[in-house]
């Protein structure tokens, strides 16, 4: 039976629909031909627009002062939008950057951003390549045979955020249960527990977790974005706790899961596409174009939502103050006015003007870190690699927000 419209636009609410690509992308396709603005009523949530077409999200996110982020910047089910709401009427709710909007959002955004810039990003950079080697040691040591996800994948990005915010080692379990909590919290197997409360639970866990960290960095400060964010003064007052604790949530949890999503769904890619991985060892200068083409390929952030201040109207279609809007990111990047032969995986595509670290004054602070980290990864996997096949069948996280693969058997020989 042929997919609906109406389904097709109840998918983007179903997170199991997120762990099978075939199904997402019938889904997205439809509605970017037939009906791009569509309005979306699936059980269990509020309604929303789904903004499907490249040229509308830039739309959307150029008018930022049109559409903001506050009160819903994420999809979420219709009982935690309203236990959203009312910890936001008690001033107890996130705040970090994807939270807020102008003016509020330039000030905040400033503090952390000096972290990302280039120069930073080469001081950086060293430490990058020696844990993504580290890394492809690990991959030799486990003897041909990994989930590549689990083993590999989900751990060198973390590492590389403890880094950079200045954090031990042995805090590295404790991060990657927590995250993974926050981010993979609509999969069986990722989440801690069904209802609201349990994930808000996730949260407080993270805030106890940096209102200690705080404490220290205050105390005694140090060269790291942890001290930075600690520290920093806003009209010559500390942050508060919770916009504190928010900014190092925003930094813990955005540079990680999406890392991770695409270095395992580039391997992926790069498996199950032989001929692009051939011909990506034979021209190791095609890397940083290879990089934008995994980011694109796994499109690892599936949404965020805007909400309209105004009556307006979107492709033509009428949009009413306080309306939702759904921006599908991995549509965006598979938008066939904007990508020449969007399903095939290419690593030499240029141009490639994706929108997976989104657009405008919200544009992804971290890119410039994604993209070094993917590259630093590939370019020490690839030389030592012998051959790669999968070992089993891949799985994907069910997740509306930020997922990818959460298995990847594969079989290699290493040097
Ligand atoms: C925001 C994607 C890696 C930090 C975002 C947004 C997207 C995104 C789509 C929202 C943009 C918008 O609303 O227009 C990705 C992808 C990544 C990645 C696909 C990896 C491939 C990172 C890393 C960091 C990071 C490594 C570093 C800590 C942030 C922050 C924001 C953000 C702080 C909020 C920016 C704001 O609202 O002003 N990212 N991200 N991201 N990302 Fe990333």
């Amino acid at each position: 039976m042929s997919l609906t419209l109406e389904d097709a636009g109840r998918a983007l609410a179903d997170p199991a629909v997120y762990a099978d690509d075939r199904r997402l992308h019938e889904a997205l396709t439809l509605l970017r031909r037939e009906d791009p603005v569509h309005r979306v009523e699936a059980p269990g949530y509020n309604p929303f627009w789904a903004v499907t077409r490249h040229a509308d999200i830039m739309e959307v996110e150029r008018q930022h002062g049109l559409f903001v982020n506050a009160p819903r910047p994420l999809l979420a089910t219709a009982e935690l939008d309203e236990v959203n709401r009312l910890r936001q009427e008690q001033g107890m709710s996130l705040r970090t950057l994807v939270h807020i909007d102008d003016p509020d959002h330039r000030v905040l955004r400033a503090i952390g951003a000096d972290w990302f810039r280039p120069r930073a990003m080469r001081a950086l950079e060293s430490r990058v390549r020696e844990l993504a080697r580290r890394y492809v040691d690990r991959m030799a040591e486990l003897g041909g045979e990994c989930d590549f996800v689990q083993q590999i994948a989900v751990k060198f990005p973390l590492q590389v955020i403890l880094s950079l915010l200045g954090l031990p080692e042995s805090d590295f379990d404790r991060m990657l249960r927590l995250t993974q909590e926050l981010f993979g919290g609509d999969d069986d197997e990722r989440q801690r527990g069904t209802s609201a409360e349990e994930k808000l639970q996730v949260l407080f866990d993270f805030f106890a977790y940096f209102r200690e960290l705080t404490a220290a960095r205050r105390a005694r400060p140090t060269d790291d974005l942890a001290s930075t964010i600690a520290n920093a003064r806003v009209d010559g007052e500390p942050l508060n706790d919770l916009d504190t604790a928010s900014y190092y949530v925003i930094i813990a949890t955005a540079g990680h899961d999406t890392t991770s999503s695409t270095i395992a769904g580039g391997l992926h890619a790069l498996v199950e596409n032989p001929g692009e991985l051939a011909r990506l060892r034979a021209d190791p200068g095609l890397m940083p174009l290879a990089v934008d083409e995994m980011i694109r390929w796994t499109t690892p952030v599936k949404e965020f939502m805007r909400t309209a201040t105004d009556d307006c109207e979107l492709r033509g279609v009428p949009i009413r103050k306080g309306d939702a809007l759904l921006l599908s990111y991995p549509s965006a990047n598979r938008d066939e006015d904007v990508f020449a032969d969007p399903f095939r995986f290419d690593v030499g595509r240029d141009p490639n003007k994706h929108l997976a670290f989104g657009f405008g004054v919200h544009y992804c602070l971290g890119a410039a870190l994604a993209r070094i980290e993917v590259r630093a990864f590939f370019e020490e996997l690839l030389p030592r690699l012998g051959s790669v096949e999968l070992a089993g069948e891949p799985r994907g996280i069910a997740t509306t927000f930020v997922g990818g693969l959460k298995r990847l058997p594969v079989r290699y020989t290493l040097r």
